[in-house]
């Protein structure tokens, strides 16, 4: 049975995995915890389930479990009841739906991934569960490359024909967002205990078992936090009010400075550019897009363009970051230059002009 009520839905966020591609900002917290616009990315989704009127959270966790617990902990500060379910070996994304079972409290269940900025109706995605009867329902939207994600094709009833994760050739540009609604009865009837993806064991087997899968389609704003390029454009996206979050109402601009940072007259910053808690914007500096956590220190004249730089680091005068990421606490000397993809692990020390693109010093 579905319901359209939102105080008889569990939601399930997974939050366990690794954040790999995020090294090595993820060595130190989760991705999902990680700062946007200000606060832990896993506060912009759950101020949005608590706008949606969903009272019962359950986080399943593993990777670093603790950090969320002391962040959230009973989930009343935002509204919500959060209880925790800890996978000791991650499960995968079906093991830890399978996993949070004896958590759950209604017959409706909506999962969502933990690293996903989205604009979805979520009432609305509950009305067309129960309105096509269906077992599942997936949030699907279209992107322009789809080779990264889910591709779902559906028929023109709405119902999902395959499920085809991460594929060199997608049939379709309908791509898995990241959230479903699930009834619970099909939950139960997961295999507990073991490792299980639901994109490549679970979808696929049910889609095979002939049981009821449909594709909800819509135009919100939606974007996976997963690489650097989308973790700097999705907090561009929250700073300038592109992106919705509840978390951040009132606010709109093209740069958001914290309490406690100093930033010098003469600096530039645009293109939602976040500077954190005690951070130090020296004169001359340009930050476009650029996401300083907290502690950091830009000196004199640098240039900062859609990177991220992490706590505590340390950005040497006229330097020039590109698309690239300064873990935590590391030290780059000045007028070294880090463009596209570069990652500098934390605590690591690049003298002045130790790296150079060009040969004028
Ligand atoms: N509890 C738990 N246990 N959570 C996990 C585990 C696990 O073993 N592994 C991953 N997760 C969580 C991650 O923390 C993340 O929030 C979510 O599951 C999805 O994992 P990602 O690693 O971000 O997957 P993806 O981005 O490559 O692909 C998924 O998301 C796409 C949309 O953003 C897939 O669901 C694709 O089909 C989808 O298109
Ligand atoms: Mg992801």
């Amino acid at each position: 049975m579905s319901t359209l009520d939102p105080k008889q839905v569990d939601a399930v966020v997974l939050v366990g995995g690794k954040g790999t591609r995020l090294r090595p900002l993820t060595l130190s917290k989760p991705k999902p915890m990680l700062p946007t616009a200000g606060l832990p990315f896993l506060t912009h989704l759950l101020s949005r389930i608590a706008a949606a009127g969903i009272e019962h959270v359950v986080l399943g966790t593993s990777f670093q479990a603790e950090v969320f617990e002391v962040e959230f902990g009973d989930g009343a500060k935002l509204g919500l009841q959060i209880d925790y379910v800890f996978e000791p070996e991650p499960l995968g994304t079906g093991g830890g739906i399978a996993n949070v079972l004896p958590a759950l409290r209604h017959d409706t269940v909506a999962v969502f991934n933990g690293d996903v900025l989205s604009g979805v109706d979520e009432l609305e995605l509950l009305r067309f569960h129960a309105e096509k009867n269906a077992d599942v329902t997936l949030h699907l939207v279209r992107v322009a490359d789809p080779r990264a994600f889910g591709s779902v094709p559906t028929d023109a009833d709405g119902r999902v024909t395959a499920f085809l994760e991460k594929t060199q050739d997608p049939p379709t540009d309908q791509i898995n967002a990241g959230c479903y609604v699930f009834n619970r009865a099909v939950i139960e009837a997961l295999p507990r205990g073991r490792e299980l993806s639901v994109e490549r064991e679970v979808f696929p087997r049910l889609l095979a078992d002939g049981v009821p899968i449909f594709g909800y389609v819509d135009a919100s704003y939606w974007r996976d936090m997963g690489t650097p390029e989308d973790f700097v454009r999705g907090s561009a996206d929250l700073v300038r009010g592109i992106a919705p979050s509840p978390a951040l109402a009132g606010h709109r601009g093209e740069s958001l400075v914290h309490d406690g940072a100093s930033v010098a007259p003469g600096a530039l910053l645009y293109g939602g550019t976040v500077v954190g808690r005690g951070a130090e914007i020296g004169p001359g500096v340009r930050l476009d897009g650029a996401v300083i956590f907290d502690g950091a220190k830009v000196e004199a004249g640098s240039v900062i363009e859609r990177s991220i730089v992490g706590y505590g680091a340390k950005i040497g005068p006229r330097a020039l970051i590109r698309d690239g990421i300064v873990g935590d606490g590391a030290d780059i000397g000045a007028r070294c230059e880090l463009l596209r993809g570069a990652r500098v692990w934390p605590g690591v020390v690049l003298p002045d002009c130790g790296i150079r693109y060009s040969s004028d010093v």
